[in-house]
């Protein structure tokens, strides 16, 4: 039997599959690693965290096979961090995550003094803080000896290739994601690296996710006790990858996932811009191009609610105490930005609010309004793409937050769409491990590969009752942001 490794270096921690060339997910592992939050809406890791992670993780995936049979690895990775090497190779700084917002200059300078008009197209996307271009900038401005200490730019899952193979390159999909891809030309915008002070040299070669960019670099290989001839392929930004590990791979699918971020994400077969520039416009790793929006904080509120605030990490005893006749009853409301918000509202300054508590309110009211919150704000960007003529009326689900039943519930009701849950719920690993199949010449395309091995568990429909309450519901959220965004200004 041949074996395929997909790897999901995610922001909470590294997941690795086992898959064989059925499809069939033979094993897992999985590694965690520390985010350092060093001042308020930073948010960093440590490149050596994600390496060692992947070492480590490795081992415990294929001590029981014989190694000689892995072909191909695949990478899907936590997507706009920006990875900064020296001339040396050695990580320059800890890495700035995607959720990171520190970049408001920075940001600013690139949508009001260049233009969003400008940014838009040459990239086919506007800037926002946790896009890469404006932490190049940052640097810059903010860190001037690092700045010119910088050999080679990256995105975090490259890193994980480039100590695999020594290949300096990305893919499309999660290149999208730097606001330095000329998105509908497939190549790097020359204008944009001149606005960002950087050159050809420092920037990744690119790839479609599914090209081999190597093989194991021997020793790397005997580490691991690989056959130095395992190929890897480019691999993918982690909700692309989590496109195909789902089956989001024909036009106007849609995939949701929640996950430390929460994404919508509709697949395409054409290059396309939303007007107002809300949705990212984006490659995929199929080959053809996607739009998503992207919420910051997605199952990271119930994590950061359940284990930091109640102190437990029992979700589902928890979750047990609230009924169906509950949903969409709530007098509470959340607001999801705890780390400042991405889609729509470009929002650094926005920050978690509980609103509506009255002396009877109870644990579990909170707890049920911080799963609604993330909801409605999934459905603020469904609402956009409602704008755009993208009708969403069914969703496949993935990512730790798609575990919870409840929250299914939720989501398929306040969106009022059919929820479809996978017989493989591990998107984004799933997805890198069908990308190396793909590399290895398993299938002739990404499609193919996805069509063949992602099949359906089951589907969940909205209940009338229940998504007419959320409809209500959804109208008195929509009034709390606009309400609390110059507040949010006074108070940061
Ligand atoms: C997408 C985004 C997040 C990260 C999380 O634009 O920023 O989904 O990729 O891993």
């Amino acid at each position: 039997m041949k074996y395929y490794i997909g790897a999901d270096l995610g922001t909470s921690a590294l997941k690795l599959l086992l898959v064989d060339s059925c499809g069939k997910i033979v094993k897992t592992a999985t590694r965690s690693y520390p985010v350092q939050y060093p001042q308020p809406t930073w948010s960093e890791q440590n490149p050596e965290d994600w390496w060692r992670a992947f070492l480590s993780g490795v081992k415990e995936l294929t001590n029981e096979i014989d190694t000689s049979q892995i072909k191909g690895i695949g990478v899907g990775g936590q997507m706009h961090g920006l990875v900064a090497l020296d001339k040396d190779d050695n990580v320059i700084r800890p890495a700035i995550l995607w959720n990171d917002g520190r970049t408001d200059k920075e940001t600013a300078y690139l949508n009001e003094v260049i233009g969003k008009e400008k940014l838009s197209q040459l990239t086919a996307n506007i800037a926002f803080a946790g896009f890469t271009a404006p932490k190049i900038l940052w640097l810059k401005n903010n860190e001037p000896e690092n700045f010119t200490k910088i050999s080679k730019i990256m995105l975090p899952k490259d890193y994980i290739n480039y100590k695999l193979t020594g290949a300096y390159c990305t893919d499309y999909s999660d290149a999208s994601g730097m606001l330095l891809l000329d998105v509908k030309n497939k190549c790097w915008s020359k204008e944009m690296l001149g606005i960002c002070n950087i050159n050809d040299s420092q920037m990744p070669a690119l790839f479609e996710s599914f090209e081999t960019i190597g093989t194991l670099i021997p020793d790397v290989a005997t580490e691991m006790g690989f056959d130095a001839n395992t190929k890897v392929v480019a691999g993918a930004g982690d909700n692309a990858a989590a496109a195909i590990g789902t089956g989001t791979v024909t036009d106007g699918k849609c995939n949701i996932s929640l996950g430390t971020s929460g994404t919508v994400f509709v697949s395409s077969d054409k290059f396309s811009v939303d007007k107002n520039n809300a949705l990212h416009s984006f490659c995929h790793a199929s080959g053809e191009y996607h739009l998503m929006a992207c919420i910051l904080s997605a199952a990271s509120c119930n994590r950061w609610f359940c284990d930091d605030i109640l102190g437990t990490d029992d979700y589902k005893t928890e979750e047990s105490t609230i009924t169906d006749n509950e949903l969409g009853r709530n007098d509470v409301f959340f607001l999801p930005y705890l780390m400042g918000e991405r889609s729509p509202i470009n929002d650094t300054d926005a920050r978690g609010t509980f609103i509506g508590m009255r002396m009877d309110t109870k644990r579990k009211d909170m707890l049920l309004a911080v799963l609604e919150g993330v909801a409605f704000a999934i459905r603020d960007n469904c609402e956009i793409a409602k704008e755009q003529g993208i009708n969403i009326t069914c969703s496949s689900l993935c990512g730790g937050g798609a575990k919870s039943e409840l929250w299914q519930k939720i989501l398929c009701n306040v969106l009022n769409v059919d929820i479809t849950l996978l017989q493989t719920e591990q998107g984004p690993g799933y997805g890198a491990a069908m990308l190396a199949m793909v590399g290895c010449g398993e299938f002739a395309n990404v499609k193919e590969c996805a069509n063949t091995f992602v099949k359906i568990k089951k589907t969940i429909s909205p209940d009338a009752d229940i998504s007419l309450r959320y409809e209500k519901q959804y109208e008195k959220f929509k009034e709390i942001y606009p309400t609390l965004k110059n507040l949010f200004k006074i108070i940061k």
